[in-house]
């Protein structure tokens, strides 16, 4: 692969060629069956890629991960939700704040950032709060690196009856993301994470009865409108909105890419991915944020030594030709960076970028 700049942040991310030369499809309006064909590929597709299985349809929107988050939040609950909202990061804090922006009520456990969620506080929160009809969380909070347990909380918002809401943004096609196996209700992501492919879709998997119900929810969003996505899509294939075109074409071509990988080959690469990263990292004598236990298998969060700035380490890797992410929020004043292992990468290419970490932080010890 020729590459003058390596992406190791988590989104935008590197795509296999055949993504980049889709958007070389000849013009075409979204209003043809041409087109009509091409999304009902992509949802046929990607309902292989979150584990859905007839009771779910797949809704595009031209926009990015935060578009299908508020299209879910703003359109799916009115005034007589009240929702849990279990929160561990930066991911966690955008969703309670889409969620206030919208009047939406929410009761929140709130932990650090970087730390496991307990099921047992999740339980107990439904037990005491029977008026919750909601539960909502992320997969993988990408702030942090941690995985939340999905699983588990679906079960129990199965077992209290309560709809459950999951920001799969960074998970899904690198996790073990199962709408079905969970009793997920709603599973966003966005085109250009763990798919590989280029930024401007936001994508959700959506269960079709729980579509239904929104029919007379009041309309406070026009274009984040999620009944309306969903009609436009079961009764034309198309969506209301003019799309971007070309990155339909694009994230087309990588998911169909997705697939001849294979789901569980693609994780098992990014898994693979980033052992080398920790390996690396830690022989290198730095320390990580998260037990391997608890981490994605996509991003990996590094405390640079105290004495080593940030900024500097992060500007010396980018005139290498390597972008990586410094930490955010809180995590910003604790020299931490974040390595992410998404896309079109490999164990050979991990091997680089460490080196060149080794190769900068040695050229900035004071
Ligand atoms: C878990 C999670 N949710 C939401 C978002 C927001 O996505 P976007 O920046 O595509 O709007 C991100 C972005 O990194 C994310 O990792």
């Amino acid at each position: 692969m020729n590459r003058s700049h390596w992406l190791f942040c988590p989104g935008p991310v590197m795509v296999p060629d055949r993504v980049r030369q889709a958007l070389f499809h000849p013009d075409m309006c979204h209003r043809v069956s041409g087109f009509e064909e091409i999304i009902q590929n992509v949802q046929k597709n990607l309902l292989k890629v979150f584990n859905a299985n007839e009771e779910y349809t797949i809704l595009l929107i031209t926009g990015s991960g935060t578009a299908a988050n508020e299209t879910v939040i703003s359109s799916y609950f009115g005034p007589q939700d009240n929702v849990l909202l279990v929160k561990n990061g930066e991911f966690g804090d955008r969703l309670a704040e889409i969620s206030k922006i919208h009047g939406i009520k929410t009761t929140i456990i709130p932990y650090d950032w970087g730390a496991c969620v307990d099921i047992a506080d999740v339980e107990n929160a439904l037990q005491k709060h029977p008026e919750i009809t909601s539960v909502m969380m992320v997969f993988h909070e990408t702030s942090t690196s941690v995985i939340n347990p999905v699983s588990q909380v679906g079960q129990l918002a199965r077992k209290y009856g309560k709809s459950f809401v999951v920001d799969g943004v960074s998970a899904v096609g690198g996790e073990d993301v199962n709408v079905a196996r969970d009793h997920i209700d709603f599973c966003t992501t966005s085109s250009n994470k763990c798919l590989a492919g280029l930024p401007g879709i936001g994508i959700i998997c959506a269960k079709r009865s729980e579509l239904e119900k929104t029919m007379h929810n009041k309309t406070r969003v026009a274009y984040l409108n999620l009944y309306r996505l969903y009609k436009m899509s079961e009764t034309r294939h198309q969506t209301p909105n003019t799309p971007s075109v070309t990155m339909f074409f694009a994230l087309d071509a990588a998911v169909e890419r997705l697939l001849e990988e294979g789901l569980e080959n693609r994780i098992n690469r990014y898994k693979r991915c980033a052992r080398v990263i920790r390996r690396g990292v830690r022989e290198m004598g730095l320390k990580l944020l998260v037990d391997d236990a608890i981490a994605s298998n996509t991003v990996t969060s590094v405390f640079l030594p105290e004495k080593i700035s940030m900024d500097e380490f992060i500007r010396v890797l980018e005139n290498k030709g390597y972008t990586l992410y410094p930490g955010k929020g809180v995590l910003r004043g604790s020299n931490m960076f974040q390595i992410a292992n998404m896309g079109e990468v490999d164990e050979k290419m991990c091997l680089e970028l460490l080196q060149v970490i080794k190769e900068s932080i040695d050229e900035l010890r004071p």
